[in-house]
């Protein structure tokens, strides 16, 4: 089989230097890239790392190999096009139609899908015209990437940085993965993911906590973001690293997930609450470490109810036709306890997996059946975390059409 071929475009940022780094990526997982630099590029980066890298000629005018006529043959030919930094100056020739350089006319050519990593000054970022342009791309289908917030050139931080290149591969790669066809069907849709699992501190070093490990969330995150949705990422204690795209929440308890939920729901078309919320929480928290004391039992520990945010968010809609998506993580009796934790709760799908200590928590693959009140059943079978994932976009996608 040929290789999936991409067209990785870099305009004149600082941060084309990270792009080297998504090349290698590309290459290294079995991608044909080509990459078009703008000549603006080439001031960071040269020709010589680019065309080394990729094995093709990085090629800037359309005045070269003008016999092959690569200002079209090159976008027509493309199963993805990434541009990655894409600058302001990017953005606005893409969202107008310009043509004055190979990769403005390979964005014209291109009939597959689009992806921009935009990265800029927070100020340009800002700005009416570039967030206009942004606008006009994610409407005719292409997936803008939203900048993370961070360091930017020199001594600035703030939005506008370039996402992890690690990350920004995984969207690629979850946009590859959905095939020609793939176009952003979130596009405008903004969505709330819970992920990892709550811990409910008992003293100032220990936790009552579970083994969740955010997987299935940031999966779903990052999907989300592949499929061009606005991504609000409510993190409780995952160590994975920020999904690209997503604006993410670091929380620590059941209360803060619930604040931090119920604030990014307001406006949200679908919340899905794939995070381990602890249903107790100790009922007192002591100051001081709780000490081991000769010849004494240890004290029982008592419990009070967390709130419980999926049934809150269920009964509550913040906007009218906002889809509410739960986890349930059973042990045994998985579907009956799924279809009880489905009426008991009122969402509108709930994804049911069985779990045990080596199982699901941690793995990079699950399986599922995702119930609906109707009575449908869709079983995902055993696959990457990312497949159940699309599947959960998929019926998110159909209910909020
Ligand atoms: C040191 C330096 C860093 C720059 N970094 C950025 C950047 O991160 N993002 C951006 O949009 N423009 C940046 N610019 C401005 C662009 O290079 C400029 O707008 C250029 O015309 C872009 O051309 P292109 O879009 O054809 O690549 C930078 C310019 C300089 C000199």
């Amino acid at each position: 089989m040929d290789k999936p071929k991409i067209v990785l475009g870099v305009s004149g940022g600082i941060a084309a230097y990270k792009a080297c780094e998504l090349l290698r990526r590309l290459t290294e997982s079995g991608h044909d890239v080509r990459v078009v630099p703008t000549a603006s590029a080439l001031h960071f980066v040269g020709e010589a790392t680019w065309s080394a890298l990729s094995g093709h000629p990085a090629v800037t005018q359309v005045w070269e190999s003008v016999h092959e006529v690569p200002h079209v043959r090159i976008g027509q030919q493309a199963d993805l096009v990434v541009v990655a930094p894409a600058t302001a100056d990017m953005l606005a020739k893409a969202a107008h139609g310009l043509a004055d350089d190979l990769l403005t006319n390979t964005l014209l050519t291109a009939r597959c899908p689009v992806v921009f990593a935009p990265a800029m000054h927070t100020e340009m970022w800002e700005n009416a015209a570039t967030q206009e342009n942004v606008a006009t791309l994610r409407r005719r289908g292409a997936i803008v990437v939203e900048p993370a917030v961070g360091r930017l050139t020199g001594v600035d931080t703030g939005k506008g940085r370039f996402p992890e290149p690690a990350e920004l591969f995984e969207v690629v790669r979850r946009v590859l993965a959905r095939g020609g066809d793939a176009r952003a069907d979130l596009a405008g849709r903004h969505v709330v993911v819970s992920a990892g699992g709550t811990r409910e501190p008992l003293d100032p070093v220990r936790y009552l906590g579970n083994r969740s490990s955010g997987k299935q969330g940031y999966a779903l995150a990052r999907t989300a973001v592949a499929r061009g949705a606005r991504v609000t990422l409510v993190s409780a204690n995952s160590e994975l690293p920020d999904p690209a795209g997503a604006d993410v929440v670091h929380v620590g308890t059941a209360v803060q997930l619930r604040e931090a939920v119920l604030k990014a729901a307001a406006d949200a078309d679908a919340v899905v609450m794939a995070a381990a919320v602890a249903d107790f929480r100790p009922a007192h928290y002591a100051e001081g470490k709780i000490k081991k004391r000769d010849g004494q039992e240890p004290e029982p520990v008592a419990l009070v109810r967390n709130p419980d945010v999926l049934a809150e968010l269920s009964a509550d809609r913040a906007r009218p036709g906002q889809v509410v998506v739960g986890f349930a993580a059973e042990t045994d009796d998985v579907l009956a306890n799924g279809r009880a934790k489905l009426a008991r709760k009122g969402c509108d799908l709930l994804v049911v997996n069985e779990v045990g200590e080596r199982r699901t928590f941690g793995s990079e693959e699950n399986e599922a059946v995702v119930l609906a009140p109707d009575g449908t059943e869709t079983p995902v079978p055993h696959g990457p975390k990312e497949a159940l994932a699309d599947v959960v976009w998929d019926l998110v996608a159909g209910r909020l059409a």
